[in-house]
This record gives C-alpha cells, sequence and structure tokens, in this order.
C-alpha cells in the first residue's frame, strides 16, 4: 500500500482490533488534499464494500484535514459522496440484481469537540442527498412514465408529505394566462402539460422568494425540426432541470429552511405531430412580445420564458432557472461545470461560489448586447434561435428578454445533469450547488 490516490485494500483479522475487515484508503499527497480528493476517497471506499457483504462500516475519513473545508462541510459531503455510490435506479427491471448490503455507515469521531458541526453537517448531507436521489429517480425514469402528470403527482405528494405548497395548472388556466409559448411546445403531445408551482415559506411572508424555475420537457424529440436518431433516447433527461427544482424543494422543506422558495416547473413533451408547431409560426408570449419559431428543437426557451414572466408575480429576490437547454453548451464546457449566465454580477458570484463550496461548479459565459442582434426576427419581435455561432449565449439571449425586472441566473446543464455511456443516468446535478446557494442565502437573512 503506497497511498495512491484511489487506491483500497481491505486487510482481514488485523490484531487488536475488533472489527472483520480493515479497509485502507490512498489518499495521495497531504498538501493537496482539498475538496475533490475528499469526495473521490469517500467514493472510492464505499464503493470497496459492493460484492464484500459489508453491512456496517465505520468510517473516519471525516476528521482528516481537507483544504479550506470545515467539519460540518466534511459531514455533509461525506453523506453526499457515499450516497452518490450506493444508489441504484432498478425500478424498472423486473428482478432485483445489486442490492447493496451496507445499512449502516458510522462516521467515526475521537473527539467530542466536533460533534455539532458534524451532526449539522450529517443533517444537511441526508435532506440533500434524499433530493439528489429523488432527481436522478425522476431523470432515470423512460419518457412513456415519466410524463407531465407524473412530474405534477410528484410534486403533489412532496406536498403531503414534506409541508410544501402545491399548485398545479393545467391547458386551460395557461390559455388563460396566455402562455402562448409554453402551449406551442405542446401542441403536438397527447400527453396534457402542467405547469407546476411548489412553495416553501421558511421565512414571514413579507419577505421576498427566491424563484427557482426548471425546464422540464419530459421528451424531446425536437418536433417537426426533429432529431437523428443516434441517443434520441437521452432526450428523456430534458427535464432534469425541472427534476433538479423539486429535488432542491424538497431539501430545504426537509431542513426547515429560513427562506421563502417557490419552485415552477413548466412541463410538457415536445413532439412532432398533425398538431404540430411548425417552423415559421409565429405566437405570443405571455409577456406580449412575439417569437418567430425557426426551429421548433428550440423548445426549452419557450416554455421558460412563459415561466419567467409568471414569476414577476411573486417580486423575487432573485429567479434562476435552470435548464438542459444546449447541446452548444456541452461542446463548450463538457461534463465539468454548468454554463452560468446572469444580470447580476452579485447573484452571478454567489451561485458561482455556492458551486465551488459544493463541488458542484459553474463558469459564467457572457450576456452582452453585441450577441441580441442574431436572433433579430423579419417577421417578429424575437426568433427563437440564433444560429450556430455562440448557440447558448444567444438562448441565454432569449431568456433574458423575459427577466428583465428581477435579478435573474440561468444555469446550463446540458454537460452535467446526466452521464452517456455505461454509466448512463441521471446525477441529480446541480441540487448540492442550488442547495449551498439557498442555504447561505438564508444565512445571509437572519444576520439582517
Ligand atoms: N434539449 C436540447 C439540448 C440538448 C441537446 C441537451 C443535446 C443535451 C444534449 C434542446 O432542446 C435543443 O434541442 N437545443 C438545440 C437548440 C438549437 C436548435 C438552436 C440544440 O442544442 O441543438
Ligand atoms: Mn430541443
Ligand atoms: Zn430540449
Amino acid at each position: 500500500m503506497q497511498g495512491k490516490s484511489g487506491s483500497c485494500r481491505f486487510l482481514y483479522r488485523v490484531p487488536g482490533i475488533k472489527a472483520e475487515r480493515v479497509l485502507l484508503v490512498g489518499l495521495g499527497k497531504k498538501e493537496s488534499f482539498g475538496a475533490k480528493e475528499y469526495c473521490d476517497a469517500v467514493r472510492n471506499a464505499v464503493s470497496s464494500f459492493n460484492g464484500t457483504g459489508t453491512r456496517d462500516a465505520w468510517i473516519s475519513l471525516a476528521e482528516l484535514a481537507v483544504i479550506e473545508r470545515n467539519p460540518e462541510w466534511k459531514a455533509r459531503h461525506m453523506v453526499l459522496a457515499a450516497s452518490e455510490v450506493l444508489y441504484r435506479f432498478e425500478k424498472m427491471k423486473s428482478t432485483k440484481t445489486s442490492r447493496n448490503s451496507l445499512s449502516s455507515l458510522v462516521l467515526g469521531l475521537h473527539t467530542a469537540a466536533g460533534r455539532p458541526a458534524f451532526e449539522r453537517g450529517i443533517v444537511a448531507g441526508q435532506a440533500i442527498a434524499a433530493g439528489v436521489n429523488l432527481a436522478r429517480d425522476l431523470g432515470n425514469l423512460p419518457g412513456n412514465v415519466c410524463t407531465p402528470s407524473y412530474l405534477a403527482q410528484t410534486a403533489e405528494e412532496l406536498s403531503d408529505g414534506h409541508g410544501l405548497a402545491v399548485e398545479l395548472l393545467d391547458r386551460k388556466e395557461m390559455e388563460r394566462l396566455k402562455m402562448g409559448a409554453l402551449l406551442s411546445v405542446a401542441k403536438g403531445s397527447r400527453q396534457p402539460p402542467k405547469f407546476i408551482v411548489l412553495k416553501h415559506d421558511g421565512a414571514p411572508k413579507k419577505e421576498r422568494p427566491v424563484v427557482l424555475i426548471g425546464k422540464g420537457i419530459t421528451f424531446d424529440t425536437g418536433g417537426i425540426s426533429i432529431k437523428s436518431a443516434g441517443e434520441m433516447d437521452e432526450m428523456k433527461f430534458d427535464m432534469c432541470g425541472g427534476a433538479a427544482v423539486i429535488g432542491t424543494m424538497r431539501a430545504i422543506a426537509e431542513m426547515k429552511l429560513r427562506l421563502n422558495v417557490i419552485g415552477i416547473v413548466p412541463a410538457t413533451e415536445n413532439m412532432p405531430g398533425g398538431a404540430a408547431t411548425k417552423p415559421g409560426d409565429i405566437v405570443t408570449s405571455m409577456s406580449g412580445q412575439t417569437i418567430e419559431i425557426l426551429n421548433t428543437d428550440a423548445e426549452g426557451r419557450l416554455i421558460l420564458c412563459d415561466a419567467l414572466t409568471y414569476a414577476e408575480r411573486f417580486q423575487p429576490s432573485a429567479v434562476v432557472d435552470i435548464a438542459t437547454l444546449t447541446g452548444a453548451c456541452v461542446i463548450a464546457l463538457g461534463h465539468v461545470c454548468a454554463g452560468l449566465f446572469s444580470n447580476s454580477d452579485k447573484l452571478a458570484s454567489e451561485l458561482l461560489a455556492a458551486g465551488e463550496s459544493s463541488w458542484d461548479r459553474a463558469w459564467q459565459l457572457p450576456l452582452w448586447e453585441d450577441y441580441q442582434e442574431q436572433l433579430k426576427s423579419n417577421f417578429a419581435d424575437v426568433a427563437n434561435i440564433g444560429g450556430r455561432a455562440a448557440g447558448s449565449v444567444t438562448a441565454a439571449c432569449f431568456l433574458s428578454r423575459f427577466a428583465k425586472r428581477f435579478d435573474w441566473a440561468h444555469l446550463d446543464i446540458a454537460g452535467v445533469a446526466w452521464r452517456s455511456g455505461k454509466d448512463k443516468g441521471a446525477t441529480g446535478r446541480p441540487i448540492p450547488l442550488l442547495t449551498n446557494y439557498l442555504i447561505e442565502k438564508a444565512k445571509g437573512h437572519v444576520r439582517r
């Protein structure tokens, strides 16, 4: 055992130790043992239990010094990292094969001094992990199961179990509100669209809420501008922004966070069909702005723009939308971080910091006026696409036109919401970032 990071070794019947087995975990160099190395070590250790029949484990990694991280952080991320590798999705398998035998994980401490901070970290970690697991389940469920109605039902169940208030708007109510952009996406689908609103009242009524808006396209075929067949199955993940909002709401409700937060999920399929929206169609959004739909595959921004206008009624202190919005974001940033856009430098830096601290990072891209030109339409106020150049930026520019009345940020999570290939599946990102942002916001709030 040389202590190289990533290496693990079991020792059996160690003299003087009661445990049946001792697991040695390589950690690499002490000087460079930071957030990533710590989470990797926990993930490695916990996955080493796979197939060993281990029932109970006592883990002491949280006692290590991690660069710039405190005991509460270490406990919270111990829970999150362990939960990440223990997660299984077998809801759609007829026989459950990969049962993990681990039933308890004890965070060992040699002194009582750090105990309160550790306990706070464990409580928060468990709430966040439950939100992450819920979002991963929703993402992994296929499009024929996880429909807009299924998302709505999941939200409703959270209102029973977690004290969240829920409001569901159906097509009729969306028509009354003149959500012409959202409805134009739903036109090709047999599944009824749902507009989901979740409320967590953690602070006095007069405190302005934070509003989270998550893209809830339960399947994105592209519509009449249909996508090619390769990997189209992955477009069941196009509701991961919505799932992140639902998961975050669950986590903060469980933590009883002292902050008012509203979660909105506009949910619909994007399907071709005889009634579907056609390229060139012009629709009127709830804001009154008219939109020329040049490509029906740029549907995310169409459902989000009406949700942004709807959010105005809450007089929010900040609005953050989360969306698997553009393939271009994956090209720009890969799978490491989300793309961040904002009309407020303060909000942007709070979100960047929340991502850094939870190791669920984002990277800011520009929202300069110069890019707005690409959205010019000959026939309507704005076009829904801006050409191949800077595709993620022009998508964000489109949204910015509907976010003029509040501090707003947009997270493009197309690269981070799921993994492809043999480990295909939803990640639950960016729930750690979002919950961390809200936790910090609630703290600032109490001090004032
Ligand atoms: N849901 C997709 C974005 C996406 C594509 C995420 C691939 C992850 C992987 C979105 O609705 C979409 O289709 N965007 C188009 C926009 C284009 C038509 C301007 C895209 O990215 O190709
Ligand atoms: Mn699309
Ligand atoms: Zn989409």
